[in-house]
């Protein structure tokens, strides 16, 4: 194969820009959102542990195969499989793992925009002084009455969609890098804020040792598999976004280094997180349990009450809000890329045929949270189903999957050229993702068949 040196769907302007992208697709809901959420439906401490665990050992290397094939390959994540394979010498059938990829960033991005959209309704509450003064009561009646209402859910979700697609029409490459150089520090001081109103609450400590003294008896084999699951959501890994954001970066950028920044990051946004909301579920006697309202639910109680909060919360849903944009934006590049390589269709188009796809499932998640909210499969509702389905399923199986590719199928001596690393360093993500990342994913699904 001669080397492409740019994709033709354009590149990133420099390692900082991959950096801003990849950073700004990383940090989202999963962060401040899910991450709260989930540590508290599944007992805290040991949960977060086998988290960082998977962001340690799969994550970090798999993120890694992830940018360097998607750079190789320099097309969208199908195509970049289906030349990638050829120049292995693999069965040609590895083109699949772009599609399973792309199918799983469309099912994502329809859940996803739907709590988007719950965080700019968000937005409009702060403005409007909601908050001040509220107590826990009120607080939760604000959010009950919002999952009530599909008519306003509907309203944001069409409204984030719509923002989704605006930027992706420009091509990322020039979409949100100005933004999020500024929103992403941003959003970090507020979080350090409220990490600052958790230390007075009282129950700080309560909340500190939820979070990071582990007791394992509290989590099972299912438990074990959404942290591992969410290794992968909170990193965008496993589905192709990352590998078609690397599909944009320059050569010679060091691709490990660039990796360590990316999920060092994501990691301390998810944890500053989790500091500011548990002392406040303590605090106030909420349920730690709570589920996806949680963050709902608890920060609007520190706005309310903390000195400059109006303004705060205000801000704080505002960042939340781009936070969530920089991400959705690469759940459906993949898509958006592959339709242009070979729809031979524009770019605008694309993306517009892409999102109307996303909406209309969006609007029947909508409806798992109220009229719906009785339709279950395997105990779950439409949401649950999707956030399952894709977190804890497709994107480890995707995750493994890339592992398997990199570390066994990849002439070694390919991987070395993309990645000039000094030759411990390459020694050591060889072994991890040939041996270790695979195995541990093989491990963990293991577990759960047999707990079933
Ligand atoms: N990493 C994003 C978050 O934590 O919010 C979510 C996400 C984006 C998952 C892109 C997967 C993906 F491909
Ligand atoms: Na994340």
């Amino acid at each position: 194969m001669t080397e492409k040196t740019q994709s033709i769907h354009g590149q990133w302007s420099s390692r900082f820009a991959f950096i801003l992208a990849a950073t700004g697709s990383a940090v989202g809901l999963g962060n401040i959102w899910k991450f709260p959420y989930i540590t508290g439906e599944n007992g805290g401490g040991a949960f977060v542990m086998v988290y960082l665990l998977c962001v340690a050992a799969l994550g970090i290397p798999i993120m890694i195969a992830e940018i360097m094939l998607g750079r190789r390959g320099r097309q969208s994540p199908i195509n970049t499989m289906k030349s990638l394979a050829a120049e292995a010498g693999a069965d040609p059938r590895w083109h699949y793992l772009g599609w399973t990829g792309m199918i799983a960033g469309f099912l994502i991005l329809a859940y996803y925009s739907v709590i988007a959209g719950w965080a700019m309704a968000y937005i409009v509450k702060a403005f409007f002084g909601q908050f001040i003064n509220s107590d826990a009561g009120e607080i939760k009646r604000l959010f009950e009455n919002l999952m009530a209402n599909p008519v306003q859910q509907i309203f944001w979700h069409t409204a984030f969609m719509m923002a989704t697609m605006y930027f992706v029409m420009q091509g990322v490459q020039n979409g949100l890098e100005k933004a999020v150089r500024f929103l992403m520090p941003a959003l970090f001081v507020i979080l350090i804020l409220l990490v600052g109103y958790a230390m007075s609450t009282g129950a700080y400590e309560q909340g500190m040792n939820f979070l990071f003294s582990p007791d394992f008896s509290k989590i099972d084999a299912d438990a074990v598999l959404t942290a591992m699951g969410h290794a992968f959501f909170t990193l965008s890994l496993g589905m192709g976004a990352i590998m078609v954001y690397g599909s944009y970066l320059p050569n010679h950028v060091s691709i490990a280094k660039t990796t360590l920044f990316i999920a060092g990051a994501d990691t301390v946004v998810a944890l500053l997180a989790g500091i500011a909301i548990f002392p406040l579920v303590f605090a106030n006697n909420l349920e730690a349990g709570a589920g996806p309202g949680l963050i709902f639910q608890t920060l609007p109680l520190a706005f309310g009450h903390m000195t400059g909060g109006w303004l705060f919360g205000l801000l704080f849903f505002i960042l939340l809000f781009f936070a969530a944009l920089s991400s959705s934006i690469s759940l459906i590049e993949p898509a958006v890329a592959w339709l242009v390589e070979n729809r031979n269709i524009e770019r605008h188009q694309a993306s517009a045929w892409a999102g109307a796809a996303c909406w209309a499932l969006g609007v029947c998640v909508v409806f798992s949270f109220n009229i719906w909210s009785d339709l279950k499969l395997f105990d779950k509702n439409l949401f649950e189903l999707l956030d399952y389905l894709t977190a804890n399923l497709m994107l480890p199986l995707g995750g493994m999957a890339i592992a398997i590719f990199a570390g066994w199928m990849m002439k070694t001596q390919h991987a070395e050229q993309e990645l000039e690393m000094p030759a411990a360093g390459f020694q050591a993500w060889h072994v991890l993702i040939k041996y270790v990342s695979p195995a541990a994913v093989f491990l963990v699904f293991l577990h759960v068949l047999g707990a079933l």
